[in-house]
Parts: C-alpha cells; sequence; structure tokens
C-alpha cells in the first residue's frame, strides 16, 4: 500500500466540501487538486479546504499525472460522463450517488474500471457508519430472529426551484434519486432484493418527483415501507420490525447518529455516537484500503449492490413513469 495517495475534487459543491473537510482527517490522503468548470471556483475551495492544485476545466484536472483518486460530486445528470472520462484518464474513481441515471449507465461505467483495472465506488456513505455496523451485526447475529418489515424515510422541505439540483429534470432531480436512494438502500441491505414493488409519487411543476412512496414485497407477509420528499419534515429514519426484536437507527450526514435495539423482554438499549466530522472519511479510507489491496470494487459496497440499487431504482421510476431528458444510454 502506497503510504500516501493524491486526491482531486471533480465538481466542488456542497457536499464536496464537507467530504474536502473529513479527507483533511484520513491517514494517508492528501488534498492534492480541486478541477471545477470555472478556474476561479476551483482556486477558492482549493485554498479553502487546503489542496495543493486548482484547475479551471475537468480535463485538466484528470489530466494531472500525480492524481490517484477522483472524487466525483457534480448532479446526478453528470454521473456517467464524469466517471468515464476519469477512468478514460486511468483515474480511480469515488462517484456520488446516485451513481447515473440507469443499469444500463452504471454497468458500462463498471465495465469501464473492470477492463483499466482502476477502483470505482458508488459513495453510499451510511453502510460504513458505527451505527449501521452495528445494526447489521445484530441483525447477522440471528439473536433478532427474522426481519418480517422495514420502514424507513428520509424527508426535508427544498424551496420549489425549477433550476436548481433538487427539482431540475436536466440534472435528474427529484426525491428518488437524490434522498430516497438512502431508504431503497436500507431495504436492500438488510432485507435484499424484494420480489414485487409498487409505488406511488407527488410530482413536482417539473415533472420530477417530490415525493415519493414504495412498498417493496418480499413475499409471505414481509415488506418495506419506503418514503422520501422534498416537500415534507421528516428527518431520516429506519426501523426493523424483527420477530424477536426490533432496532432504529437515526442518522442525518455524520454529526450524531444512533442505533436504539430492543429485544424481546429485556430492556431497551441505545448507543449514541457524536463526532466532529461529517462522516465521510469512512468512505475515503475504504477507497484506498481498497486501492492499496490491489482490488478494483469495495467489499462493504461492492458492484452488484450499486447494480440491484439501480435496477430497483429504475423499477420505481418505471411505475411512476419518470424519464429523465438527459439519460444518456436507455
Ligand atoms: N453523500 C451525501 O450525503 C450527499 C449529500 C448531498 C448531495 N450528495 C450528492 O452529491 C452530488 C452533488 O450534490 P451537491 O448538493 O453538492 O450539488 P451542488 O452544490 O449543486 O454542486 C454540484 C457541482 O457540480 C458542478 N456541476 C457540473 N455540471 C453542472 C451543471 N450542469 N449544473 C450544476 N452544477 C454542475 C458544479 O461545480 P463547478 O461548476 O464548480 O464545476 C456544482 O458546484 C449529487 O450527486 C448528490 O446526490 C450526496
Amino acid at each position: 500500500m502506497k503510504e500516501s495517495y493524491n486526491w482531486g475534487i471533480l465538481a466542488p459543491g456542497k457536499i464536496a466540501g464537507k467530504f474536502a473537510s473529513d479527507l483533511a482527517s484520513v491517514n494517508g490522503a492528501n488534498l492534492y487538486a480541486v478541477g471545477s468548470r470555472s478556474a476561479d471556483r476551483a482556486e477558492e475551495f482549493a485554498k479553502k479546504y487546503g489542496f495543493q492544485k486548482s484547475y479551471g476545466s475537468y480535463e485538466e484536472l484528470l489530466s494531472d499525472p500525480d492524481l490517484d483518486i477522483v472524487y466525483i460530486a457534480s448532479p446526478h445528470s453528470h454521473h456517467y460522463r464524469h466517471t468515464m472520462m476519469a477512468l478514460e484518464a486511468g483515474r480511480n474513481v469515488l462517484c456520488e450517488k446516485a451513481f447515473s441515471h440507469n443499469r444500463i449507465e452504471v454497468e458500462e461505467m463498471i465495465e469501464k474500471a473492470s477492463a483499466g483495472s482502476l477502483f470505482l465506488m458508488e459513495a453510499l456513505w451510511p453502510p460504513f457508519q458505527p451505527s449501521y455496523r452495528m445494526a447489521r451485526d445484530v441483525i447477522e447475529s440471528g439473536e433478532l430472529g427474522e426481519i418480517v418489515h422495514l420502514r424507513s424515510h428520509f424527508a426535508f422541505v427544498a424551496p420549489y426551484d425549477p433550476e436548481g439540483r433538487l427539482y431540475n429534470p436536466e440534472l435528474a432531480g427529484g426525491a428518488l434519486l437524490d434522498i430516497g436512494i438512502y431508504p431503497v438502500m436500507d431495504a436492500l441491505s438488510f432485507m435484499g432484493v424484494p420480489k414485487l414493488i409498487s409505488a406511488v409519487a407527488g410530482i413536482a411543476p417539473t415533472g420530477v418527483d417530490h415525493t415519493i412512496d414504495i412498498r417493496f414485497d418480499y413475499g409471505n407477509g414481509r415488506t418495506a415501507s419506503l418514503y422520501a420528499s422534498i416537500q415534507s419534515w421528516g428527518g431520516t429514519a429506519t426501523e426493523i420490525f424483527c420477530t424477536k426484536g426490533k432496532i432504529l437507527l437515526e442518522r442525518g450526514t455524520g454529526k450524531g447518529q444512533i442505533c436504539q435495539i430492543s429485544r424481546e423482554g429485556k430492556e431497551t438499549v441505545t448507543e449514541r455516537w457524536d463526532t466532529a466530522t461529517n462522516g465521510f472519511e469512512h468512505e475515503a479510507a475504504e477507497v484506498m484500503k481498497s486501492i492499496g489491496e490491489r482490488r478494483c470494487q469495495s467489499s462493504v459496497v461492492p458492484w452488484s449492490f450499486s447494480i440491484d440499487l439501480i435496477t430497483i431504482l429504475d423499477s420505481v421510476r418505471g411505475k411512476i413513469g419518470l424519464i429523465y431528458p438527459g439519460e444518456l444510454k436507455k
């Protein structure tokens, strides 16, 4: 394993700032370069977070021969294009969620990484959080019996802005790809791929879903109920109902999370974590660890997981009739 890896940030927006401030705390991560469509924005971001170099185009960033890993934080609509550019330039990639518009694009990204023996991971941060790992360990131990139902929601109010990333179909906006992906991910992680999917949506004037309500049927009464909205308050929580107990997970982006475990006939136990970071340091460390072990994919968020996830998201979009104008491959 190399002693340190040169990280680059492609598209220095809001989440890139949080990621960069966490990256500074990760052993072996060198804050190397920033690439923006604007040289001024790149320079300002580089100065603010302590990166050595800044570039006024993504192409210049990606062609820097000393760049080892690039974190792609552009809107969903551009993940395919930017990931393919980075892989073609020979860079390892951590790309924000949702990985791309649809399964065909995600499969092509994975094929490209595989063909070039490069690392690629979807930046799904919750599986790396201590609360999530605790829940997974308890479920896997079998002490709570079988999972019968999972209920998960992610909701906040985003003021309507037809041009903004969340409501703009050109940027692949909408509740499902932006935040609904997390409840779907939890159901997929803990219960697997459902047999049947149904969904209803509230549609914004721009045509994207502002609210999505999804039901997974696993057969024999086992179900998941998933809700996401950018037009109602509610925060983030996941409850896992089992034959011998229940788990409650609450985790906003970093800075405070809980895992509460209720066991049949016993007192409820609540574990809390309050961290100074946003929680992105774990996924960054995973990228470097995997590359150091000469692996092209993470064992925590493997390619098969991202393919199952996007397949479900495609299916949900099919139920609500949502097609993005910018879908590059259909
Ligand atoms: N993991 C998490 O917890 C989390 C949280 C929030 C968001 N995200 C994900 O992170 C990604 C970015 O979200 P964000 O909230 O950071 O977005 P944002 O603040 O709007 O930043 C996106 C950046 O992408 C670049 N960009 C490139 N082409 C663009 C275009 N056509 N229109 C607008 N921007 C464009 C811009 O940077 P330059 O022009 O300077 O290059 C912009 O600053 C999304 O995939 C989102 O789902 C993840």
